[in-house]
C-alpha cells in the first residue's frame, strides 16, 4: 500500500476528491498517510479531520523558507510517504525539498502548460481568449509549474461561458485528472525519457 502525503493550503476540493476515490476504489493500491496546510485555517484540514485522516498545519508565517519546508519534509518522513501531493499548495518548494522527493512530487494547474503558469490560471486563459482550456498534471521540479507533463486534460470553452464558469469545469476536470495521474505514477508502469513521461508497452 503506497502512502500518499498531501500539502494543501486553502479549500482543498482537490485533496477531497482524491480521498473519495480512495474510499470508493477508484484510485486504489494507496491510502493518505498525512496532509499538511501551511495555514492553520485552511479547510482542507476540516475535510482531512472529517475522514479521519492525520492532519497537521505547519504555519510557514514568519519563518525562513528552508528551516519551514525542512519541518515538512521531516513530518513526509515521519509519515513514510511515497509520493508528495501538491494540492493548492501555495508555497514554492525550495531546491531542498525537491530534492529530498526526486520524482515524487506531484502538482496540479488550472491551464494546459506550459500557458498561463502562475496564480489566476483560468482567469489568465480566459482573458486571452483560449477555445480550448484545460489542467495539467505534472512532477515537480525547482521551476514554478515546470516539470515533466504526467497527464492532461483539454476541453473546449463554451461561447457563452464566463470566467466563472469556466474555473468552475475547469475544477472538475482536475478532480478526475489528479486521481488518474497518481494511479498512473503509483503503477510504476512509465518512464520519464528528457521531459517526456512515456508508458511502458503492455
Ligand atoms: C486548483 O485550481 C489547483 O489547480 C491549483 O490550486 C487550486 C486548488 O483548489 N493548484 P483546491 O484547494 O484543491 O480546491
Amino acid at each position: 500500500m503506497k502512502r500518499l502525503g498531501v500539502l494543501l493550503s486553502g479549500r482543498g476540493s482537490n485533496f477531497a476528491a482524491i480521498a473519495d476515490n480512495i474510499v470508493q476504489g477508484r484510485l486504489t493500491g494507496c491510502q493518505i498517510a498525512v496532509v499538511i496546510s501551511n495555514k492553520a485555517d485552511a479547510a482542507g484540514l476540516v475535510a482531512a479531520r472529517e475522514r479521519e485522516l492525520k492532519a497537521l498545519a505547519i504555519e510557514a508565517r514568519g519563518r525562513k523558507r528552508a528551516e519551514h519546508d525542512a519541518e515538512i519534509i521531516a513530518a513526509l518522513k515521519e509519515h513514510q510517504v511515497d509520493l508528495v501531493i501538491l494540492a493548492g499548495y501555495m508555497r514554492l518548494l525550495s531546491p531542498e525539498f525537491v530534492q529530498a522527493f526526486p520524482e515524487r512530487i506531484l502538482n496540479i494547474h488550472p491551464s494546459l502548460l506550459p500557458a498561463f503558469p502562475g496564480l489566476d490560471a483560468q482567469e489568465q486563459a480566459f482573458n486571452y481568449g483560449v477555445q480550448v482550456a484545460g489542467c495539467t498534471v505534472h512532477f515537480v521540479d525547482e521551476e514554478l509549474d515546470h516539470g515533466v507533463i504526467v497527464l492532461q486534460k483539454a476541453f473546449p470553452v463554451h461561447e457563452g461561458d464566463d470566467s466563472q464558469a469556466l474555473a468552475e469545469r475547469i475544477l472538475e476536470q482536475e478532480h478526475i485528472a489528479y486521481s488518474e495521474a497518481i494511479g498512473r505514477v503509483l503503477s510504476g508502469e512509465y518512464r520519464v525519457v528528457g521531459r517526456r513521461y512515456v508508458r511502458n508497452a503492455k
